[in-house]
């Protein structure tokens, strides 16, 4: 069967809004079409879709909780259906439940670890048969600089981060041979709805911090999962490039 158009294709979860909204956008310009994913979120989906087929007019949106692996399984199945086949994968769906530890409920933890680790495993291995069949695949998994630091009020995201950068580094060794490369990109505050919940006072804390003094942008970290998953990037694997504005 033939591929769908003439564009490579790149799978983006969370693709809604902010960073993933960003990444769909960028690599649209860079010439892929563009397997929108997310979960709660239809009407900005819908919103972003149209302004990313503006430049890959062959993309298309999938709702799908990346924490069910049903339900990605049956996604990745409609997305050979239309493309069959794709490219790259970015894993950029996440969620946050910040309390301290022992104010966190059973629920706030195992939600953010389903959602950032688990649903990034089930998404990495739905996709891994077909970068196998085609000798060639580039992953990208949006980890955090709190996975390599730890925060106060985060341990159960922290924990779900560094498991990403443990999983990162498992799949490009595992996989290297067979020319997919697997990299984690760890930004740190990065302007969207999950940082506007942020108080006045958090963020000028924060801004004391952070060497550049401002925060970033989605567009910036955009640019850098669009060198990754590039050839410029063809001898980078399981690597974890921080993006934090020298935090
Ligand atoms: P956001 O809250 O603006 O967007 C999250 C996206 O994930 C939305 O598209 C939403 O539909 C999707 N999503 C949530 N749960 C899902 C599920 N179960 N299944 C499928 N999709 C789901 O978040 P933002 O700020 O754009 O963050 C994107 C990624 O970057 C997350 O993994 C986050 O942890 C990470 N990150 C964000 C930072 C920041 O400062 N904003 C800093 C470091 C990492």
């Amino acid at each position: 069967m033939d591929r769908l158009g003439e564009k490579n294709v790149a799978i983006v979860s969370g693709a809604s809004r902010g960073i993933g909204r960003a990444i769909a956008l960028k690599l649209a310009k860079s010439g892929y079409d563009i397997a929108m994913i997310a979960a709660h979120d239809n009407e900005r989906a819908q919103m972003t879709l149209k302004e990313v087929k503006a430049y890959a007019d062959q993309s298309s949106f999938f709702e799908c909780n990346v924490a069910n692996p049903v339900q990605v399984a049956k996604t990745l199945e409609e997305i050979k259906a239309r493309y069959t086949d794709f490219d790259v994968l970015v894993n950029n769906a996440g969620i946050t439940r910040d309390k301290l530890l022992l104010s966190l409920s059973e629920e706030d933890i195992a939600s953010v670890i389903d959602v950032n680790l688990l649903g990034t495993i089930y998404m990495t291995k739905a996709c891994l048969k077909t970068f196998l069949r085609k000798k060639s695949g580039s992953i990208v998994n949006i980890s955090s600089i709190v996975g390599l630091t730890g925060n106060v009020g985060q341990a159960n995201y922290a924990a779900s981060k560094a498991g990403i950068i443990g999983f990162t580094k498992s799949v490009a060794k595992e996989y290297g041979k067979k020319n997919i490369r697997c990299n984690a990109v760890a930004p740190g505050f990065i302007e969207t709805d999950m940082t506007d919940l942020m108080s006045d006072e958090a963020r000028k804390n924060i801004f004391e911090k952070i060497a550049l003094a401002r925060l970033g942008q989605a567009d910036e970290v955009a640019n850098l999962v669009n060198f990754l998953v590039s050839d410029q990037a063809s001898y980078i694997t399981g690597q974890t490039i921080s993006i934090d504005g020298g935090l």
